[in-house]
């Protein structure tokens, strides 16, 4: 269900994955590596991440966005179903962790050169999972 939902039309007949059509893994790691390079100077978030070099974090981010594109599975067979909400209730999201999150997202993908139209089709999808993550007025 959720892989139909993410394939984009690329022409009339054929249909490819939006992991696909970034260019698959380099994309997805060159995007979460420039996010946590934000994250590693931000005071607000930084100390929420208990793993010391952000190795796992950076990791268990990158393996999530490209399983949800239509990538490999492999978040789903080291981790389980993701949860997100669930797994993000131990730390305190209120509007300012949120936006912090949003804020380092969107200075990594403006570095990456890519077609617009998939840029926008991200985006709209990484605003909109980190707004359901708040859990804190
Ligand atoms: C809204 C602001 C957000 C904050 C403050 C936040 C913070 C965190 C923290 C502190 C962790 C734990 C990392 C560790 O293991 O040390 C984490 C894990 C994770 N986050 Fe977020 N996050 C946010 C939004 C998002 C969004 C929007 C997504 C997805 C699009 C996401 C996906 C993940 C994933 C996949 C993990 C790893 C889960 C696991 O397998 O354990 N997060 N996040």
């Amino acid at each position: 269900m959720r892989k139909a939902k993410n394939l984009i039309r690329q022409t009339r007949y054929v249909e490819q994955s939006l992991f696909d059509a970034v260019g698959g893994e380099e994309f997805f790691v060159k995007l979460v590596d420039g996010f946590y390079v934000g994250i590693e100077s931000d005071e607000v978030l930084r100390p929420m991440y208990v793993d010391q070099d952000l190795t796992e974090a950076r990791r268990h981010l990158t393996l999530f966005l490209q399983q949800y594109w239509g990538g490999p599975s492999t978040y789903q067979a080291e981790r389980g179903h993701p949860r997100l909400r669930m797994r993000h209730m131990p730390f305190v999201i209120d509007g300012d962790a949120r936006d912090r999150w949003i804020y380092h997202m969107h200075a990594s993908l403006s570095q990456i050169e890519m077609d617009e139209a998939l840029r926008d089709q991200l985006w709209t999808y990484l605003v909109s999972a980190a707004h359901s993550l708040v859990n804190t007025p």
